[in-house]
């Protein structure tokens, strides 16, 4: 029984009802999910079971509201999640009209409980077990699956994963046009915690199979070699939908200050009929350096006969006989697998690897959830 004194006025109800759901405070911190439906007010906690979105900025399908972080769903009256997962319940407030203002209970009615739910596969602790050092080769151009064609940058990559292999390492390859995967969604965009580890996409969609990128970067690889080709000046669509991707990985040292990606080594192979190396590799570095990646001395090899060069099969010629450049693979490889081999000796262990870079000023933390 809600008394007197445990009410909030969170305003006319006349204005309230011109909107089906809204966000109030009440008791001055607490966020609640007003709702509106059938001519009647309703509210409950306005902080999801989840990861804590704002309930009263989803919108509301039925009966039910949907979060706007992750789509989960609880009833706009009791709380209770959808059907099937009703023991996932937010907290119901009591509502009532007097004089045409709305009064919220400042406690909340019911209680919140949470379903237990299994964690990801991916959110396991990051755990280096003994063996050889692990390469892992990313390769990011497209072609049509079932009609291969000759990549500069994958023979390159082949090469690389070639000489690791020689030096003791173990290898994958990552084909990531094999991968079925959705863009980012930007829920990052939405609020910092909405973008989770693993990826709220992965967690969501058990179609996806970006997971496997995720698995071979943050739990199994010591050493990555990306290649990309050039295409219009940056790297291929393909390494920009898995770089968005994988925001997740370093949002993870913002919100909570967990290193993924630590002794990770990167080394880059970008190939390009005309030319940009620079600026690609620019932002490649930028990114795996964002990550918490360490880069051994001449971080990338890279291969373009410039602007002027329209002759696409000379280009491949070119690579195809080139020693100078499979030399080249070689020895990134073996510069990676070397800088590898310190790291996992402890050579760099104490040092504090993350919030360098940009996050040198205190970084702006996402507010507490209520
Ligand atoms: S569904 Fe609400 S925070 Fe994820």
């Amino acid at each position: 029984m809600t008394t007197e004194d445990e009410w909030t006025d969170v305003g006319a109800a006349d204005e309230l009802c011109r909107r089906p759901l809204q966000q109030v405070l009440v008791g001055g911190r607490t966020r609640v999910a007003l709702s509106w439906v059938g001519g009647r007010f309703a509210a409950v906690s306005g902080v999801c079971n989840h990861v804590g979105g704002p309930l009263g900025e989803g919108r509301l399908e039925g009966e039910y509201i949907v979060c706007p972080w992750h789509y989960w769903k609880f009833h706009h009256r009791t709380g209770a999640g959808e059907p099937g997962f009703e023991a996932d319940r937010v907290p119901a407030h009591e509502v009532k009209v007097e004089a045409g203002r709305v009064l919220v209970s400042t406690r909340p009615t019911t209680t919140r409980s949470k379903k237990p739910h299994a964690p990801h596969p991916l959110a396991r602790p990051v755990e280096r077990g003994d063996g050889p050092v692990r390469v892992l080769g990313l390769s990011t151009t497209a072609m049509t699956a079932g009609q291969p064609r000759y990549s500069t940058s994958d023979d390159l990559l082949d090469t690389a994963l070639a000489a690791a292999g020689a030096q003791g390492c173990e290898t994958r390859l990552v084909r990531v046009r094999d991968l079925q995967f959705r863009a980012c969604e930007g829920f990052y965009s939405k609020g910092a915690r909405a973008c989770t580890w693993p990826c709220s996409i992965t967690q969501m969609d058990p179609n996806d199979q970006l997971d496997q990128v995720y698995e071979g970067v943050v739990h199994w690889a010591d050493v990555i070699v990306v290649a990309t080709p050039i295409r219009w000046g940056a790297p291929s669509s393909l390494y920009a939908k898995m770089v968005e991707r994988m925001n997740c990985i370093q949002n993870q040292q913002t919100i909570a200050g967990r290193d993924l990606m630590k002794n990770k080594v990167v080394g880059l192979i970008v190939t390009g009929g005309q030319d940009n190396v620079q600026g690609v590799v620019g932002q490649m570095l930028t990114f795996f350096g964002e990550l918490g990646c360490q880069f051994p001395q001449h971080p990338f090899i890279a291969h373009s006969r410039g602007w002027t060069a329209e002759d696409m099969e000379n280009n491949q010629r070119a690579v195809q006989r080139s020693a100078s450049l499979k030399e080249g693979a070689q020895a990134l490889a073996g510069r990676c697998v070397a800088l590898s081999r310190l790291l996992l000796a402890g050579a760099f262990e104490g040092s504090p690897t993350s919030r360098g870079g940009r996050k040198a000023h205190r970084a702006e933390r996402p507010p507490p959830e209520s």
